[in-house]
């Protein structure tokens, strides 16, 4: 018997095998979580889960396409004849092309829309049959700040809008089965998706015009481990912005940053 948060709680965290995943899966495992490191790239995924069970947690990696239906329900199948159940799912697997509208291809708006929008609704809808049975569970959705304000590309603003409403509709179809369901929106968080962007001077541009800076995947998961926690008992619907103030403001330049002159 583990002690921690998450004691004993059976966690898939899809893309678990970078950036914010990886750092959801190592959270969740500290605070006693058993998880499942759901991703496409089989090593990454096992890469993360054998940390954590070197550390002395416990975790199980999957290869799995968030895209397809038969692999996702290959995963929850697993979990659930592995470890019993799933007590926490966090949809996080996500891409980004950063498109012009008149750039998207359709094989750019499709795969865009496979990754981030259907992957969450085919989780989800996997894993909701097991909740339901149980009448416990929650769900997070990680959003991002490009379905708020625009700031990215067309698919990616339609995915990421679309998951707050797949949030909320969620929310109200599945709190009478006792699960909550809620997004976080992150804004720009240094990880492996924003590589190249981070290496160009635009890096230090959006860092200066986001009143709190670029954000730490840490700032992200004590959001995400709140949402998915008891403490949160009484949220659900709600999409978290965990952006340092981006979508709160409006960065006119650097003359605007000075006040009281
Ligand atoms: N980093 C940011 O600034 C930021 C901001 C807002 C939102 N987000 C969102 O956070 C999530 C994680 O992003 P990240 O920054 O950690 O990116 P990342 O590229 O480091 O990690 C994404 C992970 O998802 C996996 N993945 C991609 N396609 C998949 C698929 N079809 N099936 C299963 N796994 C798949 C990748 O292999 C990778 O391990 C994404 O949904 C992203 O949109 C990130």
């Amino acid at each position: 018997m583990s002690t921690g948060r998450f004691a004993d709680q059976v966690i898939i965290v899809t893309g678990g095998g970078s950036g914010l995943g990886e750092d959801y899966c190592l959270a969740f495992a500290r605070e006693g979580g058993h998880v499942i490191c759901a991703d496409i790239d089989r090593d990454a995924a096992i890469r993360v889960a054998d940390s954590i069970t070197a550390a002395g947690g416990i975790a199980m990696a999957v290869k799995c396409d968030v895209t397809k239906a038969d692999e996702v329900d290959h995963m929850v199948q697993k979990t659930i004849r592995t470890y019993g159940r799933v007590d926490v799912l966090i949809n996080n697997a996500g891409i980004i092309r950063r498109r012009s509208l008149v750039g998207t291809t359709e094989e750019d708006w499709d795969r865009e829309i496979d990754t981030d929008l259907k992957g969450p609704f085919l989780c989800a809808r996997a894993v909701a049959p097991s909740m339901m049975e149980r009448r416990k569970g929650a769900i997070v959705n990680i959003s991002s700040v490009a379905g708020i304000v625009g700031c990215i590309s067309t698919a990616y603003a339609a995915s990421k809008a679309g998951i707050n409403g797949l949030t909320r509709q969620w929310a109200l179809e599945l709190a009478p089965h006792g699960i909550r369901v809620n997004s976080v929106a992150p804004g720009y968080t240094a990880t492996p998706i924003n590589e190249k962007l981070r290496q160009t001077p635009a890096a230090t541009q959006i860092g200066e015009s986001i009143p709190l800076g670029w954000g730490k995947p840490a700032h992200i998961t004590a959001a995400v481990l709140f949402l998915a926690a008891d403490e949160a008992a009484y949220i659900t619907g709600q999409t978290l912005a965990v952006d340092g103030g981006l979508t709160t403001t409006v960065d006119l330049g650097p003359d605007y940053r000075t006040f009281d002159r």
